[in-house]
């Protein structure tokens, strides 16, 4: 989503601010701008497109100060433009304000402000924080935010600049990430701790309902009712100044070359003795012992490995467990009670949707758990218990260790639940746990198929629509490589389980339609053969995915690639790097822009 970056500090603060969003661009973003406060004056510069589109506007703009504000925007009110891209200043222009998030109740609040005669310029929410700052504005920068947001619904994370407060920055968080650092010659505040991660590793997270007022010299946070608070700076979880690609032509494949490495570090984190220990409080463990059913709620990957993990909890807990996606959940009528345990999933652990549904479990007295991969982030902090998944950063938009690590959390938090749930046999349980050693190494060896996916992948590259199926769990690793392709090569893609083709979708098999099979599953596998020689009738050409011990059951399948074989429901993370190889090389081949796919953000804080 939108990335916010602030300082105040000795240096003239322009090239500072840009850099910094240079490090949120990852994000995703279709426009950007800066705010620079100076001798009671405040100068804003704003483009649509690209950073480089401001920097080059910058050029012509004498636009230096120590204190100042920057933005890039992801469009969700008003289009992405230079008029509706931050900073979005007040009417009187002495105030300028970067946000992040969604105002619920700006319409009304805009009613309300013309109706007192303040002219609006833009079509975005964002306003109305500048016109309220300016309304409010009494001497005190900090008591018009304290005022201010006492009138916002929603969810926000916003910085401003005053010119009549100089050289101080006042920024609020509410359900949306902000960050603080104070650091030799200054101070700073971002959305996303990496915009900072190269003055200090030691941050200041606010908490939900805080503001931070900063200024060269100092930072200090404050509750939104005005009471002044200590917080003590935290070290960051990951090395942030190690987000370089390490020499890969994208973080997508970098991160797909560590994944084996991530899968490992996430056992690791959780096997202690020879048991799996997650730290988990004994009035938590009771509750998890008494779970009759478990709901998984996340949304797109993530939603992806909870429906994965779906049949292996049922299998082994053998109560119902279902994934359900998180902007359907926090809208049903499931119901929920204290015997329902209800995961949430998420890689950076602020997906609006994700952390309503969680929130709404919690609120119906469920046992909440978070499976998350950024610490401290909002979901992580909002489940009873969070597992914490040992990706890394992960830049690219498109997730790839984050997936792989989520299935490995839920496979451990399956076994672990069946042992205290006492559901099913040890050596069922003990085979499982070996084949969870063994998974590292199955993922490298399917990574090591890269330079064959590499030749074959741009086959298919120029498709304008293709199929994934596949049967059980091999469904959802379809899923998966489904969503994949089509957010990094714009290719139409869609997937469906193999034993529905006849129930409609067959209709568009034609003479060379592709069709990407995955059939993984022993259990499963005549079934899948099935599927695809119904396609096959039709002239489909079928990439299958399967292994040498299942080959001969698809003899009527044009291309295979071979993955090592493991039980059905471990599947997924032997078998998806394969398909974000073929996605990657297929974009590669179209020359997209591979980490930051158009649309998409790395976290969607808005609903
Ligand atoms: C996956 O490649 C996508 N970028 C997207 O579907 C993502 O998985 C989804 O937005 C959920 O994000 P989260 O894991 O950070 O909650």
């Amino acid at each position: 989503m939108c990335g916010i970056v602030g300082f105040a500090m000795e240096e003239n603060v322009t090239e500072h601010l840009i850099k910094g969003l240079e490090k949120l661009e990852y994000r995703g973003y279709d426009s950007a701008g800066i705010a620079v406060e100076k001798d009671g004056e405040i100068s804003a510069v704003k483009t649509a497109g690209r950073i480089s589109a401001l920097k080059e506007k910058l050029k012509y703009e004498n636009v230096s100060s120590h204190v100042g504000i920057a933005h890039t925007r992801w469009a969700t009110h008003g289009e992405p433009n230079e008029k509706n891209a931050h900073p979005i200043l007040s009417e009187n222009k002495k105030i300028a304000v970067v946000h992040n998030g969604i105002i619920e109740n700006a319409d009304e609040i805009k009613k309300e402000l013309i109706s007192m005669g303040v002219e609006f310029e833009t079509d975005t929410d964002t306003e109305v924080i500048s016109q309220l700052l300016m309304i409010n504005y009494d001497g005190s920068l900090l008591s018009a935010v304290i005022k201010t947001v006492k009138k916002l619904k929603g969810a926000f994370a916003f910085a401003a600049v005053c010119s009549d407060s100089p050289g101080e920055i006042a920024a609020a968080r509410y359900l949306s990430p902000l960050t603080a650092v104070k650091f030799n010659s200054g101070a700073g505040i971002a959305s996303d701790i990496s915009a900072l991660g190269e003055y200090s590793d030691e941050f200041i997270y606010l908490d939900d309902s805080e503001i931070a007022v900063i200024n060269s010299d100092e930072v200090k946070i404050y509750s939104f009712s005005g009471e002044e608070k200590e917080k003590t700076p935290q070290r960051a979880d990951a090395d942030l100044n190690s987000d370089g690609r390490d020499g890969y032509e994208h973080f997508m494949l970098k991160e797909i070359y560590e994944q084996p490495e991530a899968v490992k570090k996430t056992i690791d984190a959780y096997y202690k003795n020879g048991e799996i220990n997650f730290g988990f409080d004994e009035k938590f463990i009771e509750k998890l012992k008494n779970s009759d059913r478990v709901y998984f709620t996340a949304c797109g990957s993530a939603y992806h490995a909870g429906a994965a993990a779906e049949l292996f909890f049922e299998k082994i807990l053998k109560i119902p467990c279902r994934a359900v996606i998180a902007s359907e959940m926090r809208y049903s009528f499931t119901p929920l009670d204290k015997k329902t345990l209800v995961i949430a999933i998420s890689q950076s652990g602020e997906t609006a949707d994700t952390l309503a549904s969680l929130k709404n479990a919690k609120e119906s007295g469920c046992a909440t758990l978070s499976i998350v991969n950024v610490k401290d982030s909002y979901i992580a902090k909002t489940g009873e218990s969070v597992i914490y998944t040992r990706a890394g950063r992960e830049i690219a938009v498109a997730t790839t260790k984050g997936y792989t690590t989520q299935l490995t959390a839920l496979y451990m938090l399956g076994i672990y639940l069946a042992k205290i749930k006492n559901s099913a046999p040890d050596k069922e349980l003990g085979e499982y746990e070996n084949e969870l050693f063994s998974l590292a190494d199955m993922i490298k060896s399917t990574v090591s198929l890269s330079g064959y996916i590499s030749r074959r992948a741009p086959f298919t590259a120029f498709e304008k629509d293709v199929f994934f199926i596949g049967r059980g769990v091999d469904f959802t690793c379809a899923l998966e490589g489904s969503l994949k392709l089509k957010e990094i090569t714009y290719i139409h893609s869609e997937c469906l389980p193999a034993g529905e083709l006849k129930h409609g979708t067959i209709s568009l098999i034609e003479r060379g339609t592709k069709v990407f099979a995955v059939a993984m599953n022993k259990r499963l596998a005549d079934k899948t053969a099935n599927g695809i020689n119904e396609i096959k009738a039709r002239g489909a050409y079928v990439i299958c995915f399967t292994t040498e011990k299942l080959r001969d059951k698809f003899p009527l399948a044009d291309e295979v690639v071979i993955l090592e074989e493991t039980n059905e429901f471990f599947a997924p993370a032997v078998t998806a790097p394969a398909l974000q190889l073929w996605a990657y090389y297929s974009a590669r081949t179209k020359g997209c822009d591979i980490d930051k796919p158009k649309n998409l953000a790395k976290s969607v804080t808005v609903e």
